[in-house]
């Protein structure tokens, strides 16, 4: 029996909830908006589907009134504003920064034991002001970003190779940014058979770089950022923590010495139990793949920097 509380009831957190339900990991969801009766709205509209997608789980929508989500297992941050066609993750700073700091504080305050999934953007920025705001230990907050990066990387490995993408395997890492992200295109695979000698350099350089500017490509369809794979994202790694199911998923985790960087959150792989994140999984990167890494952690540094000059921190 868990309780998840998911802030911000707008695309990714509505999605998020409803795949919870659907597929019936959570016995109990609190969607938070500060918008009236937004979360109220969503939950009730997704309440009416309990029959007919045949789930039963509660859901409950408030408007801004923390106390309901009082001793949650897991808190779900979406909090603050989706980025618009043009724009990077890193150019919400200035308005997300104060909003998930205060959103974290207070979630904490009534669930002091729960575990805490970051999902709001530039979100390696905000899981590291979440994690120093609230001097949390550092397994229980971690953001989701290279999971859904990872699920765009195998969707275009699997239009490239024109193959059932459920075959396909692969891992981005390093940080959740159109070019701080790194796909790891030498450990992909088509149903375990290396996919760099079923792709030409050409074509898996391009699935890289699509992949990069995946998330680009659907605010610009969209018109406003996405929300199937990030609210399924989401509800995966929920999934992974309250079963305990210790999946390898590559997370937005605190590094203190791995990979060669300390004081940072970033993507890398990790074992995600009912701790949070249970251990950091060190893969043998080679050196152009280290050099990649490097470079995405001191743009994910600058953009930390902006939390300074911004008060936040
Ligand atoms: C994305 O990449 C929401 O950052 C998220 O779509």
């Amino acid at each position: 029996m868990a309780k998840i509380t998911i802030v911000g009831a707008g695309n990714v957190g509505a999605t998020c909830a409803n795949v919870l339900a659907f597929n019936k990991i959570a016995s109990e969801i609190v969607m938070l908006d500060v918008k009236e009766g937004v979360a109220e709205g969503k939950a009730m509209d997704m309440l009416q589907t309990t029959q007919t997608l045949g789930f039963e789980t509660k859901i409950k929508g408030v408007t801004g009134d923390y106390a309901q989500t009082a001793d949650s297992d897991v808190i779900i941050v979406t909090s603050g504003i989706p980025r618009k066609p043009g724009m990077t993750r890193e150019e919400l700073i200035g308005t997300n920064a104060n909003i998930v700091k205060s959103v974290v504080g207070t979630c904490l305050r009534y669930s002091p034991h729960a575990i805490f999934l970051m999902i709001s953007n530039p979100m390696d920025t905000m899981t590291y002001l979440a994690l120093k705001a609230t001097g949390l230990p550092k397994n229980r907050i971690f953001g989701m970003g290279g999971i859904l990066d990872s699920s765009r990387f195998k969707y275009y490995l699997s239009q490239a190779l024109n193959v059932n993408p459920a075959q396909v395997n692969g891992m981005v890492i390093g940080g959740h940014g159109d070019t701080t992200m790194i796909p790891l295109k030498r450990l992909a695979t088509y149903n375990s058979l290396p996919v760099s000698g079923l792709l030409s350099a050409e074509s898996l350089n391009k699935v890289v770089a699509d992949t990069m500017v995946g998330g680009a490509t659907l605010t610009s369809l969209l018109g406003t950022s996405a929300w199937y794979a990030p609210g399924a994202s989401g509800a995966y790694i929920v999934a992974s923590i309250i079963n305990d199911y210790k999946r390898l998923i590559p997370s937005c985790v605190y590094l203190d010495g791995e990979y060669g960087q300390r004081d940072i959150c970033i993507g890398v792989p990790a074992i995600i139990g009912r701790n949070g994140v249970e251990k950091i999984v060190t893969l043998d990167l080679n050196n152009e793949e280290k050099a990649l890494f490097e470079k995405s952690a001191d743009s994910v540094r600058s953009t930390n920097k902006v939390l300074k000059e911004i008060n936040a921190l």
